[in-house]
């Protein structure tokens, strides 16, 4: 499949299903945050997984183990394709998620693609400790990766630079979905804008990642379907040149 999930980070369903309907084909599919959740609700879930888009609904579910299990049950019944948890909810809440991704595949429906999110790459060493967490964030990430996977997790999200590292530690079925794609095709059409641990997308998928979220270097650009097939050519052709 296309590596490249677009993250649909736009305020109304308007610019969302315009934006679908331009990149409809040319990316694997769309990553839905709390931005567009919150200002149009499932509704934009479910219309977009209707007409068979890949919805990666990012909501990074955390709460006790019971609500997150029906948090998932719910996204599932949406039609979303992938979500996240976050993994220090700790490995009974993964687990809880992992059921409940099980239940709604017996279900009848396919069962979703489950994600944790290991350490938001916003938070430095320094910002670790004071949660009281005394690993460096490289450590803590594939502490919980390993964690996520025993508990029963499909993969991780993981910033490029520490994807290398997850995929030596978890093996090579375990799903990495990468953000912070910058340089490469990707640097045609935007600067790093805020993201500061970026790769160019073929490094990217050659340190193992499975999936590319990519935002502003699509949405962004003037030709934005143009800008998502070098995209995709790029990362899909870095990793045929590995086989
Ligand atoms: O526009 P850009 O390509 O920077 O968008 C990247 C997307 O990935 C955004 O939706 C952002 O919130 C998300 N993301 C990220 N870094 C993380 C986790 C998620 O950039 N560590």
């Amino acid at each position: 499949m296309n590596p490249i999930l677009i993250a649909l980070d736009v305020p109304s369903a308007a610019a969302a299903l315009a934006l679908t309907d331009t990149l409809r084909g040319s990316v694997g599919g769309y990553k839905i945050g709390s931005q567009l959740f919150t200002a149009e609700g499932p509704s934009i879930v479910r219309t977009l997984a209707e007409r068979g888009d890949k919805i990666f609904l990012d909501l990074k579910f955390h709460d006790i183990p019971n609500t997150v299990a029906g948090a998932v049950e719910s996204a599932s019944h949406l039609g979303a394709w992938m979500m996240n948890v976050h993994a220090s909810g700790g490995q009974a809440m993964m687990s809880a998620a992992a059921e409940a991704a099980d239940r709604a595949a017996t279900a009848g429906r396919p069962r979703p693609l489950m994600i944790a999110v290991t350490v938001l790459t916003s938070m430095s060493a320094e910002v670790l400790a004071s949660v009281g967490v005394h690993r460096s964030p490289a450590e803590q990430v594939v502490y919980l990766a390993l964690m996520a996977k025993a508990a029963g997790m499909d993969g991780v999200v993981a910033s490029p630079l520490e994807t290398a590292a997850i995929r030596d530690a978890c093996g090579p079925d375990f799903l990495i979905v990468t953000p912070g794609i910058r340089g490469g095709s990707a640097e045609q059409t935007s600067g790093r804008q805020d993201q500061s641990r970026t790769m160019a997308p073929g490094d990217a998928m050659r340190a193992g990642a499975s999936y590319l979220v990519v935002g502003r270097p699509i949405t962004g650009a003037s030709d934005p379907r143009r800008a998502a097939q070098d995209i995709a050519a790029e990362a899909v052709a870095s990793v045929t040149n590995l086989n």
